[in-house]
């Protein structure tokens, strides 16, 4: 029988690469922690209409992206194709916001499911991190989350982020600019299903990748056209706000994003050297999410960024982050006294704090000295047993190669000075 792969669409994370993702997770965090963002998490799956209402019937991801199930309790699941809706929903359920505290501000990380066709930066299991400020209709808001995330990428050294923004209007100007464009959509050479999508989401057909779509969308009416006097507002304070902090941004009157829930403003950050699927992340505002999944009225804004698709970025730019060696010392015993000895000190050294490791499997000094390199240690501690009748180990540095005795009893604190 031949061995197992991982599902298509799938791909594992395995060290070094891996060490990569965790480093580019906590950096895309940190700004958001650092603004009052508290963690959360919610499970990796949901009701299905839980999903249907909140991203919409006529999306993509709802109607042919979801990995349904149905338990055997009979009850209709779906594995995380977002998470927006799962942390408004948790936020509803544990009353958030009827704190008194509003915005409640929240972050996130974790794995996503969109059943979507495989290529290069587009996976069926992905991973994202996320941040949600809810309850709370303020231009700063929507400023500070995009600063946020501008400044996720600035740390980790890409130059290559665009932002894209755009406003998608809200309840009162958005149903007028949705008439106007089915009228002018309905004149078009279209197919059958992009007709049909004219009548349920027309705004989703501006977003139509197909070369011979776009050329018939050259004259479109624009939101931007017909927003009312507070959304025009709303998104100028917004923009006006990204100009003073100093974040460059692009308007994009196409931007619709793919999913049902966005409001007034909306934006995409793209990175060129990433081929077609280009957006390494997104978000925007989404007043009406709430009670579209049965809560109040609680305005919200928010984003996620693709972890994938940042690491294919900071690939495309070349930079390789500085990461800390994960092993500090390494361990080289010679016969069964010093591997007693060692195993000891290694087992002392990581209680007070040293990352060590240790040659197992009986190898012999050549193959662990190999192994000591590779673990990217900078010092190896090397016993046999003539070191052991004198009461010494030998440290040795590993980049200068030299190396010198330390009594048993005082490996940790010369270790941790050496070190220090
Ligand atoms: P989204 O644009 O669907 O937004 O996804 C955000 C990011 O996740 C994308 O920009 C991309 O980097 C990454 N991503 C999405 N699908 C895939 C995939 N199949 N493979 C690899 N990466 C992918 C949302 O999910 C919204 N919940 C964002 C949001 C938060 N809006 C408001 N709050």
């Amino acid at each position: 029988m031949s061995t197992f792969q991982a599902p298509k669409g799938t791909y594992d994370l395995l060290p070094p690469d891996s060490a990569v993702y965790l480093a580019v997770r906590e950096a895309i965090a940190a700004p958001a922690r650092r603004a009052g963002y508290g963690y959360t998490e919610t499970p990796g799956f949901e009701k299905v209409e839980l999903f249907s209402r909140g991203v919409g019937e006529s999306t993509d991801v709802v109607t042919k992206e979801m990995y349904t199930l149905t338990t055997r309790g009979g009850d209709e699941l779906a594995l995380r194709p977002e998470g927006t809706v799962s942390v408004l929903r948790a936020a509803l359920q544990a009353n958030l916001h009827k704190s008194g505290n509003l915005p409640v501000k929240l972050w996130y990380s974790g794995s996503y499911y969109r059943y979507e066709r495989p290529q290069a930066g587009r996976y069926r299991h992905f991973s994202q991190v996320g941040a949600e400020a809810i309850g709370a209709e303020d231009p700063a808001l929507d400023a500070e989350l995009i600063i946020l995330a501008a400044d996720a990428y600035s740390a980790l050294g890409l130059t290559g982020v665009r932002l894209l923004i755009n406003s998608l209007g809200d309840r009162e100007c958005r149903p007028a600019y949705r008439a106007a464009l089915q009228d002018y959509l309905r004149g078009l050479d279209l197919d059958e299903e992009t007709r049909r999508r004219i009548e349920i989401n027309p705004l989703r057909v501006l977003d139509d990748k197909r070369e011979s779509v776009q050329k018939q969308l050259a004259d479109a009416p624009l939101i931007r056209d017909h927003l009312c006097e507070p959304c025009r507002l709303y998104d100028e304070q917004v923009r006006a706000m990204l100009t003073g902090a100093g974040v460059n941004f692009t308007d994009d009157p196409r931007l619709v994003r793919g999913l049902d829930y966005y409001t007034r403003t909306t934006f995409e950050f793209v990175h060129d050297g990433l081929g077609s699927q280009s957006a390494v992340g997104g978000g925007g505002r989404y007043d009406g999410l709430s009670e579209m999944i049965g809560g109040p009225s609680l305005p919200s804004v928010g984003w996620a960024l693709g972890v994938d698709r940042t690491v294919l970025a900071l690939r495309a730019e070349g930079i390789e982050l500085v990461l800390p060696p994960t092993t500090d010392i390494y361990a080289v015993p010679l016969g069964d006294q010093a591997r007693e000895v060692l195993f000891g000190a290694v087992t002392a050294l990581r209680r007070a704090g040293v990352a060590a490791d240790f040659a197992f499997g009986g190898k012999g000094m050549k193959n662990a000295m190999k192994s000591a390199d590779r673990s990217g240690a900078r010092f190896a501690l090397v016993a046999g047993e003539r070191d052991l009748a004198e009461g010494v180990v030998q440290l040795k540095d590993l980049a200068t190669g030299e190396q010198g005795p330390v009594a048993v009893d005082e490996i940790v604190v010369t270790v941790k000075e050496r070190l220090a």
